[in-house]
């Protein structure tokens, strides 16, 4: 029989308990251990992930947006035709390139940056809701949770409502191909959608060059004020396609996973319908129980020895944020879902330092606007009985795909 562990490259295949207890056993038996089929190391215990994520020096963030499935030679020669050019310049971006761009992209999720969203955001969630709340049961991802995300980037990119239903598929279909295991077929049939992503992102930029706003890319325009040395236009348009995935992908799976855990452990939905002041608390708690990107990457830089185990220079690590989460060394009790957890915001289901999500406020808010509208306005909400989940199929994203309910 195969090790339990060598699942963790189809982890999505599994169920939430299922990949729970393979997180216990890799962190006690096996927790650095080799996953051949996609040639990544897994590093499963919290010191292991957030000292990796800290030491810029020995692991290297270039790898994080490169395809788990090389891309084909058609392929490439696909995204060539199309003069794609979709390299990250925050995530994937090691020092000192990656600074320049992260301290003029900063400011859009600075406080007074929320103070001004959280009223847009809000009005759209209770719009959202009463749309759907005389139904007597819902997807809560389709009627709500798929969509919504999406919306909220676009307040901050200044891109119109009308443009949801192309960015989700582009992004779904660029999640799959970054994230997921696609064929050289399937490979092949997205990389026009991906080129199409990138133009729409360029030309977006070059719109707003004309007709400014207040939005983030007419906030980085006026930064650069001409000067590529500064920041280029390539750098915004990288940007805006990179915050087009991080930016709600992220967000509609998470939003999706914490309301599945708080209606699966029973009355924590009514512990927030009575006490609404736990909410931010418990919007860290759900992050760290079950977080929407599960793991995330670095390379080694040089041979390196993690919980013993000898890993060689130029390994490709994954690192599962969402088992460092559950490591009995820093949260007592780890698989309680305890909305009141004093140190609920340790996880590192952000990553951790130099590329800290630069979106979290944002995340944070948005999820704590979504749970205080749904918990007051949906006081009896449940789980439809008998469903079966399933996952959005990458090894690093996780949510359910659709969430039944009844109301
Ligand atoms: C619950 C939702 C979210 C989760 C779980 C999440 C998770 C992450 C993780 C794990 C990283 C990599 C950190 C590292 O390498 O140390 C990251 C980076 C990033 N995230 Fe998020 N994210 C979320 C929401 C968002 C949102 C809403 C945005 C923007 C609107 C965003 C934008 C970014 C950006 C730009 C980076 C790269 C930062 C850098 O390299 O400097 N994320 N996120």
């Amino acid at each position: 029989m195969s090790c339990p562990v060598s699942m963790l490259s189809d982890n999505f295949k599994l169920g939430n308990a299922e990949l729970e207890s393979i997180y216990a056993t890799a962190r006690a038996d096996d927790p650095v251990s080799y996953l051949p089929d996609i040639d990544f190391w897994a590093v499963t215990r919290f010191a292991d992930v957030k000292s990796i994520l800290k030491d810029t020096d020995t692991f290297s963030c270039e790898i994080a947006m490169d395809p788990i499935v090389p891309f084909s030679a058609e392929m490439v020669r696909c995204l060539q035709e199309g003069n794609f050019a979709g390299k990250s310049n925050l995530v994937a971006n090691p020092e000192p390139s990656h600074d320049r761009v992260r301290r003029i992209a900063q400011r859009g999720f600075f406080p007074k940056a929320m103070v001004v969203l959280e009223p847009r955001i809000r009005k759209l969630v209770v719009d959202t809701i009463v749309e759907f709340s005389n139904e007597p049961s819902v997807d809560l991802v389709e009627v709500m949770l798929y969509e919504l995300p999406a919306k909220v980037v676009f307040m901050l990119l200044g891109i119109p409502d009308e443009a949801v239903k192309n960015v989700k598929r582009w992004s779904d279909n660029r999640l799959l191909l970054i994230f997921g295991k696609l064929t050289k077929e399937q490979q092949l049939a997205a990389a026009h959608e991906l080129v199409d992503f990138w133009q729409y992102c360029v030309e977006h930029v070059e719109h707003k060059e004309k007709n400014p706003g207040s939005d983030l890319p007419s906030d980085m325009l006026a930064a650069r004020n001409g000067d590529d040395s500064v920041l280029s236009k390539m750098d915004i348009a990288l940007t805006v396609f990179g915050l087009l995935l991080a930016g709600h992908e992220t967000t509609s799976n998470m939003s999706a996973n914490a309301v599945l855990a708080l209606l699966e452990n029973e009355g924590r939905w009514q512990q927030l319908n009575r006490e609404p002041g736990l909410i931010p608390n418990a919007v860290e708690e759900l992050i760290r129980y079950r977080p929407s990107v599960v793991a995330w990457r670095r390379k080694t830089l040089m041979p390196v020895e993690i919980s013993g185990v000898k890993v060689p220079a130029d390994a490709r690590l994954l690192l599962f944020l969402a088992s460092a989460n559950r490591d009995a060394e820093v949260f007592d009790e780890p698989t309680v879902l305890n909305l009141e957890r004093k140190n609920a915001r340790s996880h590192v289901s952000f990553g951790y330092g130099a590329h800290f999500c630069l979106g979290a406020p944002l995340a944070r808010l948005e999820l704590q606007v979504i749970l205080e509208e749904l918990t007051q306005r949906l006081p009896d909400l449940r789980l439809a009985a008998s469903q079966q989940f399933s996952f959005v199929e990458t090894v690093q994203f996780r949510g359910p795909k659709a969430l039944q309910v009844e109301l």
